[in-house]
């Protein structure tokens, strides 16, 4: 299975993903994990990165293809994968053909994860990864009971420095503008499936599963 995410931020491309991952074992190809690890690693790639994805602006088109080329190029890639966060425009689009012809693989959809926009700056302000198992929580979504067990194995509930509520405006102005003519772009490639993104995170997984045949 190879799939694109397309879906605005905070649509729950990393959480279904991550669902996706652990069940069916295609690894998440995560650009914003890729590069926030650069710049953590301080890497001069990271250094470049940094301002762009401070002010929610898109990295420049070179910079992301270097590294999802490479990433796609690892073993792992061979059986599929999961596109989360790429391509992200238009040119993005046409410059994966060729990574993926090099790798010799095809698409088999774009999945579109369909959430309403006053929805999701609520799910990115209220985003925290709990500091000791990484897992991806909610202060306004997930159980309590969740929370607390992050809590009480000492872990912190860690914010992302672009979850406030001036980058992420930014970041969905942005959406609108570069990303959303990619819903028209794989609607012609005839690779388009849509899946209602608000509910129950197992619901929307249950309704990504039935859209993709994965059983
Ligand atoms: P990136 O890391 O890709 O961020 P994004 O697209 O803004 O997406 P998010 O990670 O914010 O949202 P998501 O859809 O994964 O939602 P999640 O599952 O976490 O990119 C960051 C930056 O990197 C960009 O701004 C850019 O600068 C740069 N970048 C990355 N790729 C690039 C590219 N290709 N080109 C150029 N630049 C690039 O869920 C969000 C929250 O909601 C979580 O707290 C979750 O628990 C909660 N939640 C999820 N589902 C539900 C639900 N059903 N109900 C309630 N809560 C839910």
């Amino acid at each position: 299975m190879r799939i694109v995410f397309l879906g605005a931020p905070g649509s729950g491309k990393g959480t279904q993903a991550k669902k996706i991952m652990a069940d069916f074992g295609f690894p998440q190809v995560s650009t914003g994990d890729l590069l926030r690890a650069a710049v953590a690693a301080g890497t001069e790639l990271g250094q470049r990165a940094k301002a762009a994805m401070d002010a929610g602006e898109l990295v420049t088109d070179d910079i992301v293809l270097g590294i999802i080329a490479e990433r796609l190029a690892e073993d792992d890639c061979a059986n599929g994968f999961i596109l989360d966060g790429y391509p992200r425009n238009l040119q993005q689009a046409e410059d994966l053909q060729p990574v993926l012809e090099d790798i010799g693989q095809s698409l088999d959809a774009a999945v579109l994860l369909d959430v309403d926009m006053d929805i999701l700056m609520k799910r990115l302000t209220g985003r925290r990864t709990c500091s000791k198992t990484g897992k991806l929580l909610n202060i306004y979504f997930s159980p309590q009971s969740e929370i607390d067990e992050c809590l009480e194995q000492g872990g912190e509930l860690i914010q992302r420095a672009d979850d406030n509520e001036e980058t992420i405006s930014n970041r969905l102005k942005i959406y609108r503008e570069q990303t959303e003519p990619l819903i028209g772009f794989y609607r012609d490639a005839g690779l388009l499936r849509t899946v209602e993104g608000e509910g129950d995170v197992d619901e929307i997984y249950a309704r990504l599963k039935a859209t993709l045949d994965l059983t």
